[in-house]
Formats: C-alpha cells, sequence, structure tokens
C-alpha cells in the first residue's frame, strides 16, 4: 500500500462528502498519514472544510452537481459523512470505476432509509428487530399501530438522524401529531413513516465494527468494546466505553453486526446500534461510517474510531483496543447565534484526564452540537461523572 505526496499529482485524494464535526475527525486522521483531503459541504467553513486542503459549498443532492465535483477533483475515495447524497451520483461514479465509494454504494444507498435498511436486517438477514410498518398516509398509520405495533410506539420519517422528526407516543390522540412531525422533517422522502413497537431494553449500545484488511490481505472483521449512550429526544447527550455486557448478549450483538456489515461489504468503520435486554439483543440500526455516540473513542482507544475508519479505508491494519474506562458529553450551543464564545475552559480542563473538542461551527442554536467533552477515569461511573463536569463547565456565551 502506497501513499502519495500531498499537492503532487502523485496524492493521493479523499473526498468527504459532508464535513461536520465527524468528517473533520475523518479528516484530520487523513492529513496525519499525508493524504489530500477536500471537504464538501452544504454551508460554507463547516467544521471539516476549516483542516482540509480545498474545500466547496455545493448541494450534494444534486446529481449534476456531485458529478461535476467529482470530475474536477479526481477524488480516489469518497467518503459520505451525511445521509442527504445523491446516491444515483455515487452509482454512476463506482460504476465507471472513477473512485472508490466508502465502503460502498449499496450500503449509503441502504442506510439512508430506514425502508432499506430494516428490509436487510429483518426480511433478509432475519436478524431480531422491534416490529415495525411503513405508512403513507396518517389513515395507514392508525391502521398499522392498530393490527399490532401498539401503544407506546416511535413514529420516525423515514428518512432522517439525531432524532429529527420522531415521536415517542403512548395513546391514540398523538397519532396525527406524530404523523404531521414525521412527514414534514424528513429530508427527503418526505411523507412515508415508519412505525416501530417500542423495545423495553435494558440499556443500548453503539458497537463499532471495522471492515479491514489482516495481514494477510484478506478482510476481517473487528470489533470495539461495546459503548453505552444516553438519549434524549432521540440525539445523543452522553456515551462511555465499556459498557458492561453479558457474555452471551455481547456474542449475539457480535454476531447481528459482523451479518449487517458483511451484506453492506466494502471497508471502513460502522457504528451498529443495538439494544439489549438481559441476554436479548435487538437490531436497531446502522451507519456506514463513524458514528457520534463513537467520539468517546477520542479518549478511550489505542486507535480511535476516526482513525479505524481511516485505515479501514486505505487498506491498513487496524487495532481495536481499549486503553481506558471513557466518557463523553455533548456540549450544546444554548444560544441562536452566530459566532458564539466558549467560556470556562480553563476551569472545565482541570477535571482530571479531561479533553475537549469544540467543533467551529460558524452559527450556534439552543440545541445544536457545538463541541464534546471527553474524560477517562479508573470506572466508567467516574469517567461519566468527569465528562458531565467538563461540558457543564463550559459556558457559551455571546
Ligand atoms: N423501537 C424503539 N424502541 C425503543 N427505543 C427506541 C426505538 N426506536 C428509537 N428508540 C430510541 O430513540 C433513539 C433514536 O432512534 P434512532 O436511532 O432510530 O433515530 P435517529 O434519528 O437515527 O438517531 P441517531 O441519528 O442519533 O442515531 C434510540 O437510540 C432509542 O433510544
Ligand atoms: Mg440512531
Amino acid at each position: 500500500m502506497k501513499i502519495g505526496t500531498p499537492l503532487s499529482p502523485q496524492a493521493t485524494r479523499v473526498m468527504l462528502l459532508g464535513s461536520g464535526e465527524l468528517g473533520k475527525e475523518v479528516i484530520i486522521a487523513f492529513q496525519r498519514l499525508g493524504v489530500e483531503v477536500i471537504a464538501v459541504d452544504r454551508y460554507k467553513d463547516a467544521p471539516g472544510h476549516q483542516v482540509a486542503h480545498r474545500s466547496h459549498v455545493i448541494d450534494m443532492t444534486d446529481s449534476h452537481a456531485l458529478l461535476n465535483l467529482v470530475n474536477q477533483e479526481k477524488p480516489h475515495y469518497i467518503i459520505p459523512e451525511i445521509e442527504a447524497i445523491n446516491t444515483d451520483a455515487l452509482a454512476m461514479i463506482e460504476k465507471k470505476g472513477d473512485a472508490i465509494v466508502i465502503p460502498t454504494v449499496k450500503a449509503v444507498q441502504l442506510t439512508m432509509n430506514r425502508e432499506g435498511i430494516r428490509d436487510l436486517a429483518a426480511n433478509q438477514l432475519k436478524l431480531p428487530t422491534s416490529s415495525f410498518a411503513f405508512a403513507k398516509s396518517l389513515n395507514e398509520l392508525k391502521i398499522a399501530i392498530n393490527s399490532g405495533i401498539g401503544y407506546p410506539c416511535f413514529v420516525k420519517p423515514t428518512m432522517s438522524s439525531s432524532g429529527k422528526g420522531q415521536s415517542r407516543i403512548t395513546d391514540a390522540s398523538k397519532v396525527k401529531e406524530a404523523w404531521d412531525y414525521a412527514a414534514s422533517a424528513g429530508r427527503v422522502n418526505k411523507g412515508v413513516v415508519i412505525v416501530e413497537g417500542q423495545i423495553d431494553f435494558d440499556y443500548e449500545i453503539t458497537l463499532l465494527t471495522v471492515r479491514a484488511k489482516n495481514a494477510k490481505g484478506d478482510i476481517e472483521t473487528y470489533f470495539c468494546e461495546p459503548i453505552g449512550h444516553k438519549q434524549v429526544e432521540g440525539d445523543y447527550v452522553e456515551s462511555w466505553q465499556p459498557q458492561p455486557i453479558h457474555d452471551v448478549a455481547l456474542k449475539k450483538a457480535r454476531d447481528i453486526a459482523k451479518k449487517i456489515t458483511d451484506a453492506l461489504g466494502g471497508l471502513g468503520l460502522f457504528g451498529v446500534e443495538l439494544f439489549v435486554k438481559d441476554d436479548v439483543v435487538w437490531f436497531s440500526e446502522v451507519s456506514p461510517r463513524p458514528h457520534d455516540t463513537g467520539m468517546v473513542t477520542l479518549a478511550s482507544q489505542r486507535q480511535n474510531e476516526f482513525e479505524l475508519h481511516v485505515r479501514a479505508i486505505l487498506g491498513l491494519p487496524v487495532n481495536t483496543s481499549l486503553n481506558r474506562p471513557s466518557a463523553s458529553a455533548v456540549i450544546y450551543g444554548g444560544h441562536d447565534a452566530e459566532g458564539i464564545y466558549f467560556a470556562g475552559i480553563d476551569q472545565a480542563l482541570n477535571v482530571p484526564e479531561s479533553d475537549l473538542r469544540l467543533f467551529g461551527k460558524p452559527k450556534s442554536f439552543m440545541r445544536r452540537r457545538m463541541g464534546v467533552a471527553l474524560a477517562s477515569a479508573d470506572s466508567i461511573d467516574e469517567a461519566r461523572l468527569r465528562a458531565q463536569k467538563v461540558a457543564a463547565l463550559i459556558k457559551p456565551s455571546l
């Protein structure tokens, strides 16, 4: 495996489609290996734009704009970091052999839509999932709930992330509201929703799963220690690693993760979201890329999830081992404003074994994720307390 000199004709070039906080860390990991990076996002000065060799602002759902840019930049690898991308354009690029799409176009297509990934997981691979149905109208939604899904249930747009457009409803009086919210909030596939029966889990995990080449050059599947996390309104607020788990449940979780990632194919890191109750495990969803809850690995692992992704993509060996129990806690904007400050950083970083990422997003919203606090300790409980403390000491201000 060879890497050329960046900014020369020999450069190894990668293009990130989506350059948020996760893309920014992927870019930094590529930069450390001397790879030339082109960062693309829908708005100027996105976090990843600030650390790439070149940056572009385009509408990534526009096939023409995407194909033109790929033609101009000629990347060797295209790395989708978000779900709202024109996948027909990606399919054309992959077919022509112009660039490798990570992990595969099929994986990107299936995971951007809850219909695609549910069909693969539940119907084709027979993985255990919640009960679910799709609905194209309020009436279809009511019928689906009444004919088996029941209450409580979750209503979600088929294309969305970070809990957008998602509601948990406990009785019939809230169905219309949930329909209106989900049908309007979906990004591309407006007007189709999924309804899922609630799984009564003890805890939920992200199992970071890496498809990378081993010493013989064959693709092998590697697992990180499970990451536990806490979600509020469908958005992650805290994560920690390792999440203690029953041996039987861990084996089941790895089996599920192996099956779903084998089916998606390619090289790279995947975030497999699972629900666990005693030794029973359900598949929830999967990201074919680093996962937000996996930011904890910036503190916990020998190679964090971004480095693992980059190494896997380049065909390099990976090491998924844990260094130290750690936790992450999200820092929200707390203001709807541009150009905010973060005060109290000195006090915050006096917390033992703590660290911080501020993403550099130009615009803040009340509930926008602007940074993440990290901390390690002898135990997960202590690491969580430390990360929470760091996050609480950082004061977004005007
Ligand atoms: N069927 C379910 N049973 C129990 N809890 C659920 C169910 N569906 C969703 N949840 C809860 O809501 C959270 C978010 O759901 P989901 O992962 O489907 O949404 P998302 O918008 O893709 O979120 P993200 O992008 O942050 O992963 C889950 O992590 C879980 O805590
Ligand atoms: Mg999720």
